[in-house]
């Protein structure tokens, strides 16, 4: 039987997440057709955003470690085209696959498709309509990089057409005749996998904490505009401090490091504050499986994580958005996120509604059926006419 070489991108966490719904989507059904290889850019390094991935989610260990590290935007970038470019060169592969909207995203639509390997952009058209943000940049070139285009909602498959992407292209595909797909989130393939796991394995995790099932609130913060303004930062960590202590009510904070940093280097009295909070709980990132299991038992979710505010509308969890915008329209439309920027009052405002009496809402099934990642793996096999 003939076999697809394809080679998965993977840099930052959301994307390792991402992409182990198409691993475990490839063991499942497409083991006998695709060889499946995995290029980590080393985006993320600590064992925190990156390992513990690997082993609880089950994907293969990378192929090929790029251990870019951090750095500015252009270096970081610059850095995983040399080393994604040289893999490519080596692997010759069929096809080259891409998550969501990072620098390793960016890096792997250039490199790939300068040397016109086929691109295939999972999560395309996502919009901000906010070019300061870095990565709205990265989805908009990574989309015009791409052959197939998954996206993931209406609002980003109207994205494309109003882009200039055609739903009527026919085969044979290629980066002047790409093809757009309407398919679903494969995100939403892994809260259904995962969930009930989650309760399973993690049983202790909330009584560890001392936490009591639809009774904390769940904040993460990682975003450049709310880690490196600090006044956003500040003004976001003193509304939430003050509202937990109001409401007597634990607020967990799994920090992903750049928020940590940022506030031991810019806000230390602050941070020395929030440790010795009766009612913070700044914890470091935690795994996928803790976080599923802090998500579906929160009372309300605080944010500025594109992930983690779908993943609240999963689990029927109100959210408020720390941004201004967000790519995920329909959550804002439905009720399910409102965007609280960082102005205190409206943060306010918005928590007290949720938090004092139950709020009616509905959580239609935005993001497919579960099998988005079977979805495209067929549609890659058939552009390969081999299914
Ligand atoms: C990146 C993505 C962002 C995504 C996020 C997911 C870009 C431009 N941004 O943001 O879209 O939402 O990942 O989490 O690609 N750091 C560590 N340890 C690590 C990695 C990073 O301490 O393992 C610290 C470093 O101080 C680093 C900073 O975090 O400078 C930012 O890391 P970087 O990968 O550049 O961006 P993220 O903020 O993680
Ligand atoms: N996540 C996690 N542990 C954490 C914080 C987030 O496993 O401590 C997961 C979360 O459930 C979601 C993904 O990471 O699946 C979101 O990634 P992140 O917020 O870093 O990036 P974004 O989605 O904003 O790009």
């Amino acid at each position: 039987m003939q076999h697809i070489k394809l080679i998965n991108i993977v840099g930052a966490r959301p994307q390792i997440i991402k992409a182990s719904a198409i691993s475990r989507a490839i063991k499942q059904n497409f083991s006998e057709k695709i060889t499946e290889i995995i290029v980590h850019t080393g985006q993320h390094y600590d064992k925190e955003l990156s390992d513990i991935f690997f082993s609880e989610l089950e994907i293969n260990q990378p192929d090929y470690n790029l251990s870019v590290g951090s750095a500015r935007h252009g270096r970081q970038t610059s850095m995983m085209i040399t080393g994604i470019e040289e893999v490519l060169l080596k692997e010759k592969p069929d096809c080259v696959l891409l998550y969501g909207d990072t620098n390793s995203t960016l890096a792997g639509a250039l490199s790939a498709s300068k040397l016109h390997f086929p691109v295939i952009h999972i999560e395309a058209g996502m919009r901000s309509f906010n070019k300061s943000m870095p990565e709205e940049l990265n989805r908009i070139i990574s989309d015009h990089s791409s052959t197939l285009l998954f996206a993931p909602t209406n609002a980003a498959f109207k994205n494309l057409i109003r882009e200039g992407f055609r739903p009527e292209n026919s085969p044979p595909y290629n980066v002047d005749n790409p093809k757009i797909y309407l398919c679903g989130d494969i995100m939403y393939d892994n809260t259904l996998f995962f969930a009930d796991l989650a309760e399973r394995k993690k049983a202790s995790f909330l009584e560890k904490l001392s936490l009591e099932r639809n009774n904390f609130i769940l904040t993460t913060i990682h975003r450049e505009i709310n880690t490196d303004d600090i006044s956003r930062l500040e003004a976001i960590l003193s509304t939430l401090r003050s509202l937990s202590e109001e409401y007597s009510v634990n607020f967990v904070m799994p920090l992903h490091p750049r928020t940590t940093i940022s506030l031991k280097s810019n806000l230390k009295l602050m941070y020395d504050d929030l440790l010795k909070c009766r009612y913070i709980k700044i914890l470091p990132p935690v795994s996928f499986l803790e976080m599923t299991l802090l998500e579906k038992n929160s009372k309300l979710i605080i944010t500025d994580s594109g992930g983690v505010q779908k993943e609240s509308h999963f689990f029927t969890r109100p959210c408020l958005v720390l941004r201004k915008e967000t790519e995920w329209i329909e959550l804002v439309t439905n009720g399910t996120a409102v965007l609280v920027d960082a102005d205190p009052t409206i943060i306010k405002k918005e928590f007290e509604r949720f938090f004092k009496s139950p709020v009616n809402l509905d959580y239609p099934g935005f993001y497919g059926d579960g099998k988005t990642a079977e979805f495209i793996l067929n549609e890659i096999m058939m552009m390969f006419d081999k299914v």
